[in-house]
């Protein structure tokens, strides 16, 4: 089996494969290893260090035609797919829920596609959950972007200059990237709050040493596997009172809430903003799925009366070389359970294979998508 690493696109530093991985690939017995030219040059890893570990510098066009498994973080673009080899696998992050257009057209394919923001969330599967180990990044990352861009300190500090009083940080969902916030913001010396809708999440976010804003009548959520369910009107009424009131007295806002597969809650509303301290710093790390700040773009820094909002939903690729070596090791650990004897072994009956897949053999695996694509 051939196996190939493609570069990412221009604005993403971070390769889904670093030289390390490449060696734990070779050892698996694969024929070759293909990396695209440059491929780690942006996470710092270089193309002799990916020949050291075995593997052969390749270009683009010839990975897509002789790879039997192709490695990407980003998707590849609709239009290569038609040059891939027939009855590969490809192994991205396909990001297929809500997507039901492309989902169709990569099942017609008669690719098998596995799409690692897919692996369950279970406790075998840790080892190859990207979405826990980018946001762990993204988390961390998100406040020192903060910390950063402040007009003031985030510690207290008493000085002979006077004393110095302590950030206020309000984390808005405390799932990874949100708990990783809480954690980093604590470290830095703030004060700070978080809120979620998952009241389950309440002692972690005080072992960490934060305070949890509390609002009554979130729906239950005990079936969504541990994830957010959309809320009641009533309860977002209430919900935008109490992050209104919260936000209002914060320096600053880092907002990660995020519902799989649909759009982001929207918990800063306009009304909220315009109340808000300048120079007050709000890190929206949803913003690629509209935000959880109502005036948030994409990439984006917005200026409103002094509050500076940064749309940054791609935090992972500011910190290349570690969010690589993080995503490198997921993806090994689930290669493990794709190849034996360096050729691909696809065992359905295992619950974490079985759920990263989208599409095989012109069927849909992964069951969230077959509903999504029944309904
Ligand atoms: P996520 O990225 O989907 O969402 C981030 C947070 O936003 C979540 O905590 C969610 O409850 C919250 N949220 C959604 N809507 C909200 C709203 N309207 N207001 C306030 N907060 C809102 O979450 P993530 O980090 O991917 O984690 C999702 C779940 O998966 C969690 O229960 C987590 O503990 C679980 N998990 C399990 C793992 C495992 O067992 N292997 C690994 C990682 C996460």
């Amino acid at each position: 089996m051939i196996i190939g690493i493609l570069k990412e696109p221009e604005g993403e530093n971070r390769v889904a494969i670093l030289p390390e991985g490449a060696k734990s690939l070779a050892d698996l017995g694969v024929e070759s290893i293909l990396v695209e030219d440059q491929a780690g040059m942006r996470a710092f890893a270089s193309n002799v260090a990916y020949e050291t570990a075995g593997a052969t510098i390749s270009n683009r066009a010839d990975i897509l035609t002789t790879a039997d498994l192709i490695i990407g973080i980003h998707r590849p673009e609709a239009n290569e797919l038609k040059s891939v080899k027939k009855g590969a696998t490809l192994l991205a992050v396909f990001q297929p829920l809500g997507d039901a257009e492309n989902v169709i057209a990569w099942r017609d394919s008669g690719y098998t596609i596995f799409s690692m923001d897919m692996v369950p969330r279970t406790t075998r599967a840790q080892s190859m959950d990207i979405l826990s180990s980018q946001a762990t990044v993204a988390g961390y990352k998100a406040v020192l972007m903060a910390a950063g861009n402040l007009p003031t300190f985030f510690p207290m500090l008493m000085t002979a200059a006077g004393t110095i009083i302590p950030a206020k940080v309000l984390i808005l969902g405390a799932g990874v990237a949100g708990l990783q916030a809480i954690a980093t913001a604590r470290k830095l010396g703030a004060v700070v709050e978080a809120f979620d809708v998952r009241t389950a999440v309440k002692e972690e976010v005080e072992s960490l040493g934060a305070k949890f804003v509390e609002v009554e009548g979130a729906t239950d959520d005990k079936a969504a596997g541990g994830y957010a369910v959309e809320q009641t009107e009533e309860y977002k009424k209430k919900q935008a009172q109490a992050i209104q009131e919260h936000a209002i007295k914060s320096d600053v806002v880092i907002c990660t809430a995020q519902i799989p597969g649909r759009k982001a809650p929207v918990l800063i509303t306009e009304d909220t903003l315009n109340s808000m301290k300048p120079g007050t710093v709000i890190i929206d790390l949803a913003a690629s799925t509209g935000g959880n700040c109502a005036l948030s773009k994409n990439e984006q820094i917005v200026d409103v009366n002094g509050v500076k909002i940064f749309g940054y939903s791609n935090l992972p690729s500011d910190m290349p070389a570690d969010a690589s070596k993080m995503f490198t090791k997921n993806v090994i650990n689930f290669t493990k359970l794709i190849i034996k004897d360096g050729q691909l072994d696809l065992n359905f009956e295992d619950d974490i294979v079985a759920g990263t897949c989208i599409t095989h053999n012109k069927e849909i695996y992964n069951e969230r998508v077959k509903s999504m694509i029944a309904n």
